[in-house]
């Protein structure tokens, strides 16, 4: 952070809670896989040639205004109702409020006007699963229809106030972002819940945010079915009313206008199909509401270290500054390029580089419905020269399967990308030299973009033409934001020293969560207790943000991601929270104890694999696992689904009674188990062992598109 000398920071605090390591859980940090540091690549010569003096002095222009002033470069990329008199209120810390006594409403900043001034140009262009049906192109002019037409639906056919919660379990069609942007004009708080989440998980959702709307489709395509996803709304509204939360109105789009596509009936009262019922809104203009920069614009649920998903809640000025701002100085996106970003809007990634980021700024974004490999892994390639996409963005994990079933595709396709964006998961060296040799055909630069649902957007990446690339590493913290990497004692650990540490965020920043909804306790406890050394402290210097992530730090400033150090397992980039799989293996009978753990995987980067042990004379395993299965799949969704559950005869413990997710970890990764003398039955450490690895038998793996493994020992 270039405004603020390294003398100003505050003595190193000292921990309240030192982790005591019991062997209680296990870190993706701690299975790292730990590449040599790779050799720069510098910046392509064209684009760094394109650049223009403004790209070129953006880190001096930050270090000139210094924090926080440095932020209003990114809040007047918007255009405000009201503009802010005060950049940061601090005097609460960590509840920090941007932009303060501005108003602005997102849905102008990301519609009306570009409407206003090019109409016809596409907001978004929406490529169907089926590659036979035609490409949709959606203009912001239609948009803008589109949206007030919703808008005015939900406000006077299912009552939707300013402040209300909007559930959204929706599939990568535009009626999703229509839906967000629908709630963002009227004021009322739009919570997405991803559509591959089950219908229960979705409905503990709906009740912890409060929602008395639910918004979803009647089918979508996936991977060449049509799936019907009314039974799932019906699935979360019961859910909901179990949790005391009712839902009294269900706007169910249609996947086909006028073809309703489910076996589910319609509830008479409750639901209404669109876009037919918007036929008596037609031509409604709904005006934006003009809202405090401080009111929340969205909740994003996420997992964390206990069973219940947290609701991230994100303001509308900060968020947005943060995300336009982002989107043009590390995707280099300006109104006549065509971006795709092949994640879920029902992801943060979504929200923030499909939707806001680019629309506030004017682009086109792709919205593509299905999976990338169908009906084979060209398929992205030809999306991207039809469409000509030149900005592109997608995960590691679907970078390593394109490469794995069709490592020759792109070379059969006239694109070029001049962004190649990557987020999610550490990639390693030889997955980003595909990227960027077979993809990016040496003349797209590589931004590995670190950031997570809580940050609003991204906080470390190269900045592309002006920085050498490094394979392996995410880069340096972007202008404004201000990392360290700290020891469990709350000592920096030196750039350069080879070693690991927490990396924590020394400064506020406008894309920063705002709180956990409806649980401001959680939100001081979970990200800021860590360091903090003076709960009553009023100095923003005292609260670093607590990331949950390992990392170490290069003596050129460089950043490289480890994973997660707490229970959190990051799949395909995707979070899950190990104790909410382990709580849905509890809710089998037969389950007396479960622990999850994360294992490497060759595509996804983790996977989860669950250990359990059954109660006594339990008669067939085998179903249990089959039981447990199904609960992982209906509770929480098929993304957490574990490569393998293994029955052991008893879990490995400590003598206090602690289950060692360690040494599971180190088996089903085969590391060295350690030192195992002191738990309370060593023994049945290589029972377990055997079992997982086979006695002296090579490794045993299932293909990731297998369903699980189902294994069971001895009892
Ligand atoms: C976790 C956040 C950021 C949006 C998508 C995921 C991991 C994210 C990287 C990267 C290494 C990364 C971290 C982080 N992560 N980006 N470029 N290199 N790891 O959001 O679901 O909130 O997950 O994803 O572990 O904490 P999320």
């Amino acid at each position: 952070m270039p405004s603020r000398g390294r003398t100003q920071r505050p003595p190193a605090p000292r921990s309240r809670r030192r982790p005591v390591d019991d062997g209680d859980s296990v870190s993706e940090a701690e299975i790292a896989v730990h590449w040599k540091e790779e050799e720069p690549v510098g910046p392509p010569a064209d684009l760094a040639a394109s650049l223009g003096p403004s790209e070129r002095a953006l880190r001096a222009r930050f270090a000139r205004l210094g924090f926080p002033e440095c932020f209003r470069v990114y809040a007047d990329l918007l255009t405000w109702e009201q503009p802010w008199t005060r950049t940061l209120d601090d005097s609460r810390p960590p509840f920090y409020r941007w932009f303060v006594g501005g108003r602005l409403n997102a849905s102008f900043n990301c519609i009306d006007r570009h409407a206003r001034r090019f109409p016809d140009r596409a907001a978004f262009r929406f490529v169907p699963e089926p590659p036979d049906e035609p490409v949709v192109t959606v203009t912001y002019r239609s948009l803008q229809r589109r949206v007030e037409e919703t808008a005015s639906f939900l406000r006077e056919r299912a009552g939707v106030r300013m402040g209300d919660r909007v559930t959204i379990h929706l599939p990568m069609t535009p009626e999703l972002p229509v839906t967000m942007l629908a709630c963002a004009r009227i004021g009322a708080v739009h919570s997405v819940v991803f559509a591959g989440f089950s219908g229960e998980a979705c409905g503990r959702r709906i009740a912890d945010s409060g929602s008395r709307v639910l918004v979803t489709m009647d089918a979508f395509w996936r991977n060449g079915r049509l799936l019907d996803h009314r039974p799932a709304a019906e699935l979360a509204i019961a859910t909901a009313a179990q949790d005391g939360q009712s839902v009294d109105h269900v706007l169910v789009w249609e996947r086909y206008p006028g073809r309703y596509s489910s076996r589910t009936p319609p509830v008479t009262g409750r639901d209404a199909l669109l876009p037919d019922a918007l036929l008596e809104f037609a031509g409604r203009r709904v005006p934006p509401e003009p809202m405090p920069s401080e009111a929340p614009l969205f909740l994003m649920y996420t997992s964390g270290t206990t069973g219940r998903p947290k609701g991230v809640q994100h303001g509308t000025g900060g968020y947005l500054s943060y995300t336009a701002g982002t989107t043009r100085t590390v995707l280099d996106l300006h109104p006549e390029d065509v971006y795709w970003c092949l994640a879920d809007i029902g992801w943060i990634t979504g929200h923030s580089y499909i939707v806001y980021g680019p629309l506030a700024l004017g682009a086109t974004s792709v919205l593509y419905e299905g999976v990338p490999t169908f009906p084979d892994s060209g398929r992205p390639w030809r999306i991207a020269e039809a469409l000509n996409v030149n900005v592109f963005h997608t995960s590691p994990t679907a970078i390593r399967l394109l490469r794995k079933l069709g490592p020759a595709e792109p070379e059969r396709y006239r694109f070029r990308f001049r962004i190649l964006a990557t987020v999610g998961e550490p990639i390693e060296p030889q997955t980003w030299r595909w990227y960027y040799e077979a993809v990016g055909k040496r003349s797209a630069a590589v931004v590995d973009t670190w950031w997570q649902t809580e940050t609003g957007g991204i906080l470390c990446s190269t900045l592309p033409g002006l920085d050498a690339m490094k394979p392996g590493s995410t880069g340096p913290p972007l202008p404004g934001i201000d990392p360290a990497i700290l020891d469990d004692r709350g000592v920096e650990v030196p750039d350069g020293s080879g070693r690991a540490g927490n990396l924590v965020l020394r400064t506020p920043w406008p894309g920063l969560m705002q709180t956990i909804w409806n649980d401001p306790d959680r939100f001081v406890s979970t990200y800021f207790a860590r360091y903090n050394t003076d709960p009553k402290s009023r100095d923003w210097r005292r609260w670093p943000y607590f990331s949950g992530d390992g990392a170490t730090r290069t003596a050129d400033g460089y950043l490289r991601i480890l994973g997660r150090i707490d229970d959190v397992i990051n799949v395909a980039g995707h979070r899950l929270g190990t104790k909410e799989i382990e709580s849905a293996c509890l809710s089998v009978p037969d389950v007396a104890e479960a622990a999850v753990i994360p294992e490497a995987d060759e595509v996804k980067g983790r996977v989860p694999v669950v250990y359990v042990s059954l109660r006594p004379g339990v008669s067939d395993p085998i179903r249990v696992t089959r039981d447990i299965a199904d609960a992982i799949e209906t509770q929480i969704g098929k993304i957490a689904q574990p490569k393998e559950v293994w029955v052991v005869p008893e879990m490995p413990k400590t003598r206090s009674g602690k289950i060692m997710r360690r040494v599971l970890s180190a088996i089903s990764n085969r590391r060295d188990v350690g030192d195992v003398t002191t738990l309370a039955d060593p023994a049945v450490v290589e029972e377990i062992r055997r079992l997982v690895q086979g006695a002296g038998a090579g490794p045993v793996r299932s293909r990731p598109s297998d369903p699980p493994r189902k294994r069971t020992g001895p009892r």
